[in-house]
């Protein structure tokens, strides 16, 4: 059985519904899969899972704070073991997925990639393959006028029921590459 894990951040609740349509998805899938918040997810070995999910709002086109002293502190310990190496070989059977929500009230998902690009980044250099970068519109809860009158129209509601549901489907779909 393949194993997973979903790492995640959530101020407003988007980014945990994203979080808990990809869980349902893989479990659909067969996988095993534990969903953990940043907060709880200081000691997990990403080399424990055959695929690391890791979810986080944009907030200025960057991973929110915690969400990024994760990143970085276990990038450390990845380096005090050893695992960044030259070249950053590749290691068999070990994925990431990374998905961010966003808002792209200026300028619309450029506001996403870039932290999308970083976040990826800690696992490519570990080896890891990244297997999808999913860029998720969300309503910008408290304010009006970012989810009506930006880039991406309006947003309110955002995602929708139906997105959650294509993403269950995707999610179900990204197993088949474990
Ligand atoms: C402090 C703050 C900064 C944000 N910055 C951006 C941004 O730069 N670009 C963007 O597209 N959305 C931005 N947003 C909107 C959020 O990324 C978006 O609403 C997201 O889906 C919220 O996720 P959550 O509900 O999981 O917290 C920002 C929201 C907050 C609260």
């Amino acid at each position: 059985m393949k194993r997973a894990v979903i790492i995640f951040w959530s101020k407003t609740g988007n980014t945990e519904k994203v979080a808990y349509s990809i869980r349902d998805g893989l479990e659909d899938a067969g996988v095993e899969i534990s969903v953990l918040r940043t907060e709880e997810a200081g000691d997990v070995d990403y080399f424990d899972y055959d695929l690391v999910c890791v979810g986080f709002p944009s907030y200025f086109w960057h991973p929110p704070k915690p969400m990024a002293d994760l990143l970085k502190s276990k990038f450390n310990e990845h380096r005090r073991e050893g695992r960044i190496r030259p070249g950053a070989p590749k290691i068999l059977g070990k994925n990431a997925l990374i998905f961010c929500t966003y808002s792209g009230p200026h300028t619309g998902i450029d506001e996403a990639t870039p932290a999308g690009k970083y976040a990826g980044q800690f696992f490519e250099h570990i080896g890891f393959t990244v297997l999808g970068e999913w860029y998720v519109l969300g309503e910008f809860h408290g304010n009006e006028e970012a989810s009506t009158e930006g880039r991406m129209g309006d947003i309110r509601g955002k995602p929708t029921e139906g997105d959650l549901g294509k993403i269950r489907e995707d999610a179900r779909k990204l197993s088949e590459k474990l």
